[in-house]
């Protein structure tokens, strides 16, 4: 039987093993329309679509941070560097100014691109879906660069690393 807003998942659990799906961290960030940055850090980033240039990410309803991003018309997926923890740890932490400390420039759209920053990707919204507790954003990619020189920050049960390859 399928249930709808009841589940038999543990959430412990589920957090646990989903966890265990490594995944690279971005801070996704915007020029909300008080004129004033703002930025959240976001695991669920992925590539969508190459025609049209579609990438996602899943914004959780109770962010403070997306609301006011959502207000702006663009964002920008900023995809962090290895050395890059503690300006996760900034963007993830509620309150506060998270930009403090941090530089960045204007990408196309306006939204803050990083400094330091592995890629980033210069979106503007497509859609915003409710998903359960967390929101699906589609994003049309305007521009977007990276660099080999910055391997990035990898996310693993709840700890983090850097990519080694095996080759
Ligand atoms: C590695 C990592 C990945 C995260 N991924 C997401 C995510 O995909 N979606 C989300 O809503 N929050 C995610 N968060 C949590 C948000 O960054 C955090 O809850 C949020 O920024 C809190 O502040 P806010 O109220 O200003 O949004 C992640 C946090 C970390 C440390």
């Amino acid at each position: 039987m399928v249930s709808d807003s009841t589940t038999d998942i543990d959430s412990i659990r589920f957090r646990e093993v989903l966890g265990s799906y490594p995944t690279g961290v971005t801070v996704i960030t915007a020029v909300g329309e008080d004129g004033r940055p703002a930025g959240m850090a976001v695991g669920s980033f992925t590539s969508v679509s190459l025609d049209p240039p579609l990438v996602a990410f899943l914004p959780d309803r109770s962010s403070s941070s997306f609301p006011r991003i959502r207000t702006a018309s663009s964002f920008c997926v900023n995809v962090l560097a290895a050395d890059q923890e503690a300006v996760c740890r900034a963007f993830a932490t509620r309150g506060g100014d998270k930009f403090a400390g941090v530089g960045w420039q204007p990408a196309g759209s306006g939204a803050p691109r990083l400094d330091g920053v592995a890629a980033w990707i210069d979106c503007d919204f497509e859609s915003v879906q409710e998903a359960g507790d967390h929101y699906i954003v589609l994003g049309r990619v305007r521009e977007l660069d990276s660099t080999d020189e910055r391997p990035p920050l990898v996310f693993f049960q709840g700890g983090y690393g850097r990519f080694s390859s095996t080759a």
